[in-house]
């Protein structure tokens, strides 16, 4: 006699998928091109064919222990060659970005990010935190008399306006809090994955992370897609680029401890900051690192973003969480380099060009990294475990595989 088995369909899960690129999903007829056509796919079990049914039914607990929607690079080869117009490639973007909301912590920051309705009041925060800031500045430098767009000493300096130290003192402990919150939720998404793949793991967990590193900096897998292998470029720009600023921010505040340990004769201070001079000049090599780091950034994430107004709706749709993740990093990207420039150009009367840049790159940080876990930004931590966890059980894409033997 035939088993019954009953499939538990999630409607709401059904209703993220529509809503974020996957609504074509129910056209899909299940002909397998889309697998043919995608070279990232695994042999067996292929990829995004399989995605494409259990979306259509519902079947969210499969999909959150799928591993595969890693591979999918989003070259959309798949899509193009779909001859039902089914867009496989959103779909699986679509089930990516439920990933980061289904496993974010706290939960509601997941749903939060995802939905237009909300962004006023993401802004609102970081708007509000970033003005109690300059609040602070004001009323314990200056004696509250409330005069955000002063030169104080004769030179522009942005402390005038927002202290560094009142800066670090909201980012510093609160990056460890976002990181950590992050932490928690990639340690569940780890465990689903480890609870309910059927397969046993056939390299440690370190082997994978290093060969996972050594493909991604060269970014192997982007390269791999033949029509859209020039977008290997932009994220590779973006991606170097971003590492570079990080670096050059953070040697920055190292050469703020020199300044302090100088200034208040600490010795300690002044040893372990390379004396790293502060504020430096133009020329100096950090300085150049941060520029030419933002210059990639920039030129990256221009190329993205073309690519994406380029893109024929047919084969692929963009979604608000696409746009909002883009055009945050670049926001953050074009005001950091601006607050650099228009620091040169503006005097006394104009400063205020200057602290506005200023507030607003700041006010861009705070949404850039605080709501990192919850955003299409947290596809950085989420993306690289998934893939050590197809290391880790041996799931290479079929050209591999047919490479070697
Ligand atoms: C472990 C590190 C990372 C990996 C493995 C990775 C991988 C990927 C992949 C495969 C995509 C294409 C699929 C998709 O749109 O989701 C992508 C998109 C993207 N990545 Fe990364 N990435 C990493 C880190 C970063 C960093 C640090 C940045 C910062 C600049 C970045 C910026 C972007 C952007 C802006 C997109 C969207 C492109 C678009 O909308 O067309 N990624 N990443
Ligand atoms: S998504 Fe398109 S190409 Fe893939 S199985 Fe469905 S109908 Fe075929
Ligand atoms: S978008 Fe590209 S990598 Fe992703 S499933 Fe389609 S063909 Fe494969």
């Amino acid at each position: 006699m035939n088993e019954r088995v009953a499939l538990e369909t999630d409607i709401e899960f059904i209703r993220h998928l529509k809503k974020h690129g996957g609504e074509t999903m129910k056209k899909c007829f299940q002909c397998a091109t889309c697998s043919v056509a995608c070279v990232l796919s695994p042999k067996e079990y292929a990829l995004p064919r399989k995605e494409m049914i259990n979306a259509s039914w519902g079947l969210k607990d499969k999909l959150m222990a799928d591993p595969d929607i890693w591979l999918c690079h989003g070259c959309m080869d798949c899509s193009q060659q779909c001859p039902r117009g089914a867009r496989p490639a959103d779909l699986i973007a679509a089930v990516r970005s439920y990933v980061y909301r289904n496993y974010s912590v706290p939960k509601f920051m997941g749903k939060a990010l995802s939905e237009p309705k909300y962004l006023f009041w993401l802004f609102l925060v970081p708007v509000i935190v970033i003005f109690g800031l300059a609040l602070i500045t004001n009323v314990v430098a200056y004696g509250g008399d409330m005069n955000f767009f002063l030169v104080r000493e004769g030179i522009i300096k942005y402390e005038d306006f927002i202290h560094k130290l009142t800066i670090e003192a909201l980012f510093i402990p609160g990056n460890i809090l976002i990181f950590w919150l992050a932490g928690i939720g990639l340690y569940r998404y780890w465990s689903g994955l480890s609870n309910n793949y059927a397969g046993k793991p056939v390299k440690s967990f370190i082997k994978s992370v290093f060969e996972v590193l050594g493909d991604f900096l060269v970014h192997k897998k982007f390269e791999k897609c033949p029509t859209n292998s020039n977008r290997h470029y932009g994220h590779m720009y973006a991606f170097y680029g971003f590492i570079g600023t990080m670096i050059a921010t953070g040697l920055v505040v190292v050469g703020e401890v020199y300044h302090y340990g100088h200034k208040f004769n600490l010795d300690f201070l002044t040893a372990i900051s390379f004396e790293l001079p502060y504020p430096m000049g133009l020329m100096h090599p950090v300085k150049i690192l941060g520029l030419v780091s933002g210059v990639f950034l920039i030129l990256g994430l221009l190329m993205m973003f073309l690519k994406r107004t380029k893109q024929l709706e047919r084969e692929s749709k963009n979604t608000y969480n696409d746009w909002l993740f883009l055009s945050v990093i670049l926001g953050v990207g074009i005001t950091g380099m601006l607050s650099v420039f228009i620091r040169m150009s503006v005097d006394a009367n104009t400063v205020w060009i200057a602290y506005t840049n200023y507030f607003i790159h700041l006010v861009l940080v705070f949404f850039l990294l605080w709501y990192m876990p919850f955003s299409k930004f947290a596809h950085m931590p989420y993306r690289f475990l998934g893939l050590t966890f197809l290391k880790m059980h041996g799931r290479e894409n079929k050209q591999e595989f047919f490479n070697r033997n």
